[in-house]
């Protein structure tokens, strides 16, 4: 089978210096949600025809089981398979795909490509408000005759509610010859895909229709109207799947998956929040409200609680984050990790056991077990060149307010003093502490305003 998938057209209505079909929906640019269904196709050949912002198109979407076609002018659908001709194998089936319908399932294709095994088949639904569309003509025994444009149709041709998708499927050896025939004699001087259809029952070829499971794997997007409706079809059915797996949601419209989330038995997912890349949730893991999460694996049994924001981070079973984390790229945290409000942790391994419960920085460092972060610790990590590592060994205990000028080493089991600034190493097991001696000045009178 070829598959071959349009995606010149400009989308005017966009507004946008982006390609339409580059727009991101859950995450993911429109005709990749399209090219991925094609892939699960397994198709011999695999064709995008492109036109507007042709070179972005290409250089995004860039892989080696593509072919490219570039249609230059736009002269139709019909003058846009032509284009794509020279990328597909003669034989077998052709199947046209459009680049900004990005909903359609592996399955409606399949019964698709199905129906045209001996001929042709075109994928069609009926609305309830036809307007604008291609209108399926057939005949007095129901069987297809042809395909009329909306702006060609007659009045009563118009009445018709049974529309055309745009996607067909179409015996490949027969293409060449039909798509040359085509005419740009019609209301939009275009040549048209559709009108391959009366030419397959000229030549006596059965011509079939087949129809999606749900009317949204039809929809296309020309607006960024349509693009936030076709998001929220896309988050709900999302929602489901992972309701059916047996995640267990708060609320299934409130919950954003742009990427891939893949989750264990018995996680909880509370509201608002949004997921991005590929994430995992280990069993029974508890996500707050408003929490982000990118490209993170969460271990099982752990608590991310509300507003917690983790990019491109680890943290291990069992841990505690949050209200208000931010786990920046490469934080690693071990299992029983504890991570407080207003606690910022970067490029830094923190192992099990651990807490630093509130308000702190740690950046470039690496954190044994049973270490305790008190409250204001700031690792001092960049002295405006270079960036330098902390090391805290185990059993150490950092008292609060501290600053930790890298490269520093906290030997194990150490304490130190509230308010030091740590400049040198501090040895294993002894208090280490930078501090003004503590003194009172008996008598000392507050000094008062001038002139009274
Ligand atoms: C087309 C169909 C119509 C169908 C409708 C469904 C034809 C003649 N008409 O109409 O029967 O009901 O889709 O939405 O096929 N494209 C190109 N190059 C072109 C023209 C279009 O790549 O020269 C691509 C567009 O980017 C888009 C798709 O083909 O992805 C359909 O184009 P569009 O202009 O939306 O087709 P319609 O006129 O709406
Ligand atoms: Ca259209």
């Amino acid at each position: 089978m070829n598959i071959v998938i349009l995606a010149a057209g400009q989308g005017k209505r966009m507004h946008s210096n982006l390609p339409k079909v580059l727009h991101p929906l859950a995450g993911k640019a429109l005709v990749s949600h399209v090219i991925d269904t094609a892939r699960s196709l397994s198709p011999r050949s695999l064709c995008i025809v492109y036109g507007h912002g042709g070179d972005a198109v290409r250089s995004a979407l860039a892989a080696p089981d593509l072919s490219w076609a570039l249609q230059e002018p736009q002269l139709g659908t019909g003058h846009a398979v032509r284009q794509a001709l020279p990328c597909l194998d003669g034989q077998g089936t052709t199947l046209v795909l459009y680049g900004d319908v990005p909903l359609i399932r592996a399955e409606t294709l399949h019964r698709l490509v199905h129906a045209a095994a001996d001929g042709l088949a075109v994928l069609t639904v009926e609305l309830a408000d036809p307007q604008g569309y291609g209108r399926i003509v057939r005949n007095a025994a129901g069987q297809v005759v042809r395909i009329v444009e909306q702006k060609d149709a007659s009045a009563d041709e118009k009445k018709i509610r049974e529309i055309n998708t745009g996607i067909m499927a179409m015996p490949t050896a027969r293409l060449g010859e039909w798509l040359g025939r085509l005419s740009s004699d019609n209301a939009q001087n275009e040549y048209y895909l559709t009108d391959v259809v009366g030419m397959a029952v000229e030549a006596g070829l059965p011509v079939r229709t087949a129809s999606p499971e749900h009317e949204w794997e039809v929809l296309g997007v020309n607006s960024k109207v349509q693009l936030a409706e076709l998001e929220r079809i896309a988050q709900r059915t999302g929602a489901e799947r992972l309701m059916e797996q047996g995640v267990r949601l708060a609320d299934p419209a409130r919950i954003d998956v742009r990427g891939e989330l893949r989750c264990g038995r018995d996680v909880f997912i509370d509201v608002n929040c949004v997921f991005e890349g590929e994430v995992v949730l280990d069993e029974a893991v508890e996500v707050g409200p408003n929490c982000v999460l990118k490209n993170a694996r969460i271990g099982a049994g752990t608590r991310l609680a509300a507003f917690t924001h983790i990019e491109d981070a680890v943290v291990g079973a069992d841990g505690m984050i949050g209200p208000f984390a931010r786990l920046r790229p490469g934080t690693e945290l071990a299992e029983d990790v504890h991570v407080g409000n207003f606690v910022e942790i970067k490029k830094s391994t923190i192992a099990a056991h651990s807490k630093a419960n509130h308000l702190a920085y740690i950046g470039d460092a690496t954190i044994g077990s049973r270490v305790n972060v008190g409250a204001g610790t700031i690792t001092c990590n960049y002295d405006g060149a270079n960036k330098h590592r902390t090391i805290i060994e185990d059993d150490a205990f950092i008292g609060s307010d501290t600053q930790l000028v890298a490269p520093v080493t906290v030997g194990r089991g150490a304490t130190l003093g509230a308010g030091t600034t740590l400049t040198k190493d501090a040895p294993p097991d002894s208090l280490t502490i930078s501090r003004a001696r503590q003194t009172s000045i008996t008598g000392w009178k507050r000094p008062v305003k001038a002139g009274r």
